[in-house]
């Protein structure tokens, strides 16, 4: 499997990406970034760029991949809706665009959150955007697209949040995480079983689009 990583940087992503280096049905990563990873390997190519929203200048660089983990992503939590909007629908879609263009074989992962809003029509704003996002993604054509609405996530081998006030609570919280993990798998994932997942529906295909925090940790 050759693989694009958005958000490699970020809590999700970097997970991912471990989980990508360590697997052997990974045979090749590209991460598309605003910033390096910061990890070396053989299987890792980067791209460090400023542009979200056109990539015509790498369009063949893009090409020849048949899986996408999207972990680019944001907290909607003091943030406008119209910025918030840009930073989850405007960058996951133009991304999106182009990569089925040039990859028709490829499965397509994104990770939104429990409790989007398939509807679009809810009160909550960020779960109204996740959803609008989710449903424009599965009308792409991809070989197959799954969105992974995971809730809380335990950071394991030293993943980070770049967001300090989640890291601060994941640092805060990671005994009872562990504990919850085990009991609630519901409600609690790991970025390792998240890395795990995502590879495992992009390589064998999964029976329905969205897949909750138990789907997650059941494969
Ligand atoms: N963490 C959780 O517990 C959790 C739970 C459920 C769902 N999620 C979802 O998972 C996704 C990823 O979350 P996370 O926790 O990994 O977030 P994070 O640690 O804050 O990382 C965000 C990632 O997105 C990139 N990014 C943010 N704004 C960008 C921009 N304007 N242009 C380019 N790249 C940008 C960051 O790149 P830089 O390094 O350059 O900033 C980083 O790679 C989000 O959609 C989030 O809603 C997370």
């Amino acid at each position: 499997m050759k693989a694009v990583l958005f958000g490699a940087t970020g809590m999700v992503g970097q997970g991912v990406l471990l989980e990508c280096l360590r697997d052997d049905a990974v045979t090749h990563v590209l991460s598309v970034g605003r910033s390096a990873s910061g990890r070396r390997d053989t299987k890792l190519t980067e791209i460090v760029r400023d542009d979200f929203l056109d990539y015509s200048d790498i369009a063949p660089q893009l090409a020849g991949y048949n899986a996408c983990f999207f972990c680019l992503g944001v907290s909607s939590v003091g943030m406008d809706a119209e910025r918030y909007r840009h930073l989850t629908y405007d960058i996951t879609l133009a991304a999106a665009r182009t990569l089925a263009r040039f990859n028709p074989q490829m499965a397509f992962v994104y990770v939104t959150g429990a409790g989007t809003d398939s509807t679009e029509q809810g009160r909550v704003m960020w779960a109204r955007v996740k959803g609008k996002t989710e449903n424009d993604l599965l009308k792409l054509p991809f070989r197959a697209a799954y969105m992974f609405r995971p809730a809380a996530i335990q950071p394991l081998h030293g993943v980070r949040s770049k967001t300090a006030w989640v890291q601060a609570i994941y640092v805060a919280t990671a005994p009872l995480l562990s504990w919850l993990v085990r009991v609630a798998p519901k409600y609690v994932t790991t970025t390792v079983q998240m890395g795990r997942a995502m590879i495992r529906v992009a390589r064998d295909g999964y029976p329905k689009p969205v897949l909750e925090s138990e789907d997650i940790n059941s494969l």
